[in-house]
């Protein structure tokens, strides 16, 4: 286990963050078990190994040694279920794909916003020398814990559909500081109105993660030339 330079960011907690290794797949498997509850698709065995294996990257919170949150990334490269095909990216782009694939907070430890903390911890260590990366993640539409985590950890809501698990999930697109302008204005949308977000993502806009208000995502059409406008208009298949 790789003690993290990002440590000092827990704030002040008493928890720790840290790389997890193979010898942690037993205490995910574990906490997936006790906390899943009904808004997540489990992962399963060879899953949790490619999470910890060098496709993979999984940052845990622990306190003393017991694992109460975890999170993981996969990096599909060029296999064909990397979230980048649909979205129309290519060779070299699809190298800078990652997938935010899971994410678990025992309940105990819910409410100080845990997930934000763990995204922080990996953030800089994805794909230091490239201007942006292509990340992607697909939350639940019924998810608000999940979908105010991921808008605060900078992922653009850019459409919904209902995915493998039968359920309407938002697909989520990481904005990194090369992607292009930020626009203003726009349309604040309750979180949870889902027809309204549909309309307007149908038209191209989306839900950006700066500037929402409380329990509101600002969705606004993105600046012509940006990495999402040029990505976006490769397809809408996405
Ligand atoms: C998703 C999960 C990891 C979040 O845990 P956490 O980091 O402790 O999240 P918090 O309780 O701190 O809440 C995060 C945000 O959601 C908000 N939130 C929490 N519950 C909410 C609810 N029922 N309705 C609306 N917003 C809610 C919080 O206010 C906070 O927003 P803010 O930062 O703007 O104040 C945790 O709920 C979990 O393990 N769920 C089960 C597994 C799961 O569903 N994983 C996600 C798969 S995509």
């Amino acid at each position: 286990m790789r003690e993290m330079a990002a440590q000092a960011r827990t704030e002040g907690s008493p928890l720790r963050l840290a790389v997890l290794d193979g010898s942690w797949a037993p205490a995910i498997a574990a906490l997936q078990n006790a906390a899943i509850g009904d808004r997540m698709y489990p992962v399963n065995g060879g899953q949790i190994a490619e999470m910890l294996g060098p496709r993979g990257l999984t940052v845990g919170a622990l306190a003393s040694d017991r694992l109460v949150g975890f999170f993981s990334l996969l990096f599909p490269g060029r296999q064909p279920e990397s979230m980048g095909l649909p979205f129309g990216l290519v060779e070299e782009e699809l190298d800078a794909v990652v997938h935010w694939t899971a994410v678990i907070v025992d309940p105990a430890f819910r409410g100080q916003r845990l997930q934000q903390r763990l995204v922080a911890a990996v953030d800089w260590r994805l794909f230091p020398q490239s201007p942006h990366d292509y990340g992607f993640v697909t939350v639940r539409a019924d998810n608000p814990p999940s979908l105010r985590s991921m808008l605060a950890c900078g992922f653009a809501m850019v459409w919904a559909a209902p995915k493998f698990d039968g359920h309407l999930r938002h697909t989520l697109f990481r904005i990194t500081p090369g992607d292009g302008e930020i626009p203003d204005g726009g349309e604040m949308v309750a979180l949870m109105d889902l027809r309204r977000q549909l309309e307007l993502m149908a038209r191209g806009w989306i839900g950006w993660p700066q500037g929402a208000a409380a329990g509101h995502v600002r969705f606004a059409p993105p600046v012509p030339g940006c990495l999402v406008d040029r990505i976006r208009a490769r397809t809408r298949s996405g």
